[in-house]
């Protein structure tokens, strides 16, 4: 449904996201060096809310979204392919708050200030379904961390 709310906070996500990307290719590398970036996934309390965290039925839209647009390059689960893996609670490059991921996939990835392999999404999959896959992502992580498993690259645990 589309409310008042819905579009002015979709217009804000929007709005900090392309802020976010000016800056990003200056800001990501400082940003990874501090404690503002979460390196385990955990979500830091002054990063944004994701409204699906830990929802089983967004959870599982974002894991079908995921395998149709991302596991090409980041591989099955995310455990990396071309793409470097996505639950290993670890971001090197986006950083790995909410905010941070978001907006990544919105506008792609830059570094060094030149566009990567990483496009952006953020015309062909709605914000909604970008949180579902970050949800789907965290989840992914937690479970594989509850269940004690060691995450190798490009390896099914
Ligand atoms: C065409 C291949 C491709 C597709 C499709 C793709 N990615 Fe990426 N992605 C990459 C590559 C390559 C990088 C690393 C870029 C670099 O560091 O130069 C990356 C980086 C990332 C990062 C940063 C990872 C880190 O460790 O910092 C995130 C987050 C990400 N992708 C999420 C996604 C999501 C979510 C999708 C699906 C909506 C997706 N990607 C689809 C190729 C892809």
């Amino acid at each position: 449904m589309l409310t008042i709310q819905n579009i002015s906070l979709r217009l804000l996500f929007l709005t900090i996201a392309t802020l976010l990307i000016i800056n990003i290719s200056v800001v990501s590398d400082t940003w990874a060096k501090e404690e503002h970036m979460n390196k385990y996934g955990d979500m830091l309390e002054d990063d944004m809310i994701n409204p699906f965290e830990g929802d089983p039925e967004a959870i599982a839209a974002g894991y079908e979204k995921f395998n149709s647009r991302c596991s090409y390059c980041h591989g099955m689960r995310g455990i990396g392919a071309k793409g470097p893996p996505l639950t290993r609670g670890y971001y090197k490059k986006s950083g790995g708050t909410n905010m941070q991921l978001y907006s990544t996939i919105v506008n792609g990835l830059l570094v060094n200030g030149k566009p990567t392999q990483m496009g952006a999404f953020g015309r062909t999959i709605e914000g909604d379904d970008i949180w579902r896959i970050i949800a789907y992502l965290r989840q992914e992580y937690k479970d594989r961390k509850a269940a004690g498993s060691e995450f190798k690259y490009g390896v099914y645990p």
